[in-house]
């Protein structure tokens, strides 16, 4: 696979969860029986990217270490860095200069959640050759950037949050650029809300011809966490997936495990560091699982 950097932007302050959020971020926040963080984790880690930065605010920081560390538990490099006010997404592209260096970069929002066969995105990350985004059919696009597509397939437009959407495809958090998006976002321009929207890069690559959009079928599950409703829902979906297969979702440990980034053993010396609960006891089943 060509060598990815990913980063996790789990910025912003979350304020449409008040009062949930007052304490820590939307990101920490539980989707049943795991704080959403570990879902985009897991997105990235099943589509082989091992090495991680978490861009989070200065408050949250702090939380986000004492509950990932390292990554090396998992097998993975995790980073942090900083992101003083909500400047935008493209700003992540600014912050992680160094991090990213000559390397393709594929960034998820850390309120992202993606369930299904993951495919869609190891494909990307290894045709990509300028950006690759993807286009999702929902039933509210004006909430999020939309493309329009033309006869043949083609990108003809991409707006962000458009009273009026040209089409229903919604596009989610999850991209893949190549490593000259660090010069891209430099050049980007604050919009109205005094943003750096991550729309101007798509357009930015889109003008460069090296754009490509693909569509996410209706076999993956991208779900919304944004409001007190959507996290609700979001964590009903995954406990009756769950509870129906006696299999978890997005368990770091499991992912780790299958993916061979630890062995048997690096996982039995994780797992005696878990406190007794229903997720150790997972764990602890993972290899009679397979
Ligand atoms: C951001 C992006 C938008 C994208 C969405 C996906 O919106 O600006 O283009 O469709 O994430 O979650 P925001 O989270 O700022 O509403």
């Amino acid at each position: 696979m060509k060598p990815t950097k990913g980063i996790v932007l789990a910025g912003g302050s979350g304020s449409r969860l008040y009062p949930l959020s007052t304490i820590c971020s939307k990101q920490l926040q539980p989707i049943y029986d795991k704080p959403l963080i570990y879902y985009p984790l897991a997105t990235l880690m099943l589509g082989g990217i091992r090495d991680i930065l978490l861009i989070t605010t200065p408050h949250d920081m702090p939380l986000f270490q004492k509950l990932l560390g390292d990554g090396s538990q998992w097998g993975i490099s995790l980073k942090y860095a900083i992101q003083t006010a909500p400047r935008g997404l493209a700003e992540a592209f600014i912050i992680g200069e160094e991090f990213i260096n000559n390397n393709q970069v594929c960034l998820i929002l850390g309120d992202n959640v993606f369930y299904g066969k993951l495919d869609f995105l190891r494909n990307a990350l290894e045709k990509n050759i300028g950006g690759t985004i993807f286009g999702y059919q929902v039933t509210d696009p004006e909430r999020y950037g939309v493309v329009e597509f033309g006869e043949n397939g083609e990108v003809l437009s991409i707006e962000e949050k458009p009273k009026l959407p040209k089409s229903q495809y919604a596009i989610p958090g999850l991209y893949v650029f190549s490593s000259d998006v660090v010069n891209i976002a430099k050049n980007v321009q604050p919009s109205p809300r005094g943003e750096l929207e991550i729309t101007d890069i798509h357009n930015a690559y889109l003008q460069q011809n090296t754009l490509q959009v693909e569509i996410m079928g209706r076999g993956i599950a991208w779900l919304d966490t944004g409001t007190p409703e959507s996290l609700l829902e979001a964590g009903t979906f995954i406990h009756a997936i769950e509870k129906r297969q006696g299999m978890k979702i997005a368990c770091l440990e499991e992912i780790a495990f299958l993916m061979k980034y630890i062995n048997e053993e690096e996982l039995m010396r994780h797992i005696i560091s878990l406190p007794n609960s229903s997720y150790r006891q997972y764990c602890e089943k993972i290899m009679t699982l397979q």
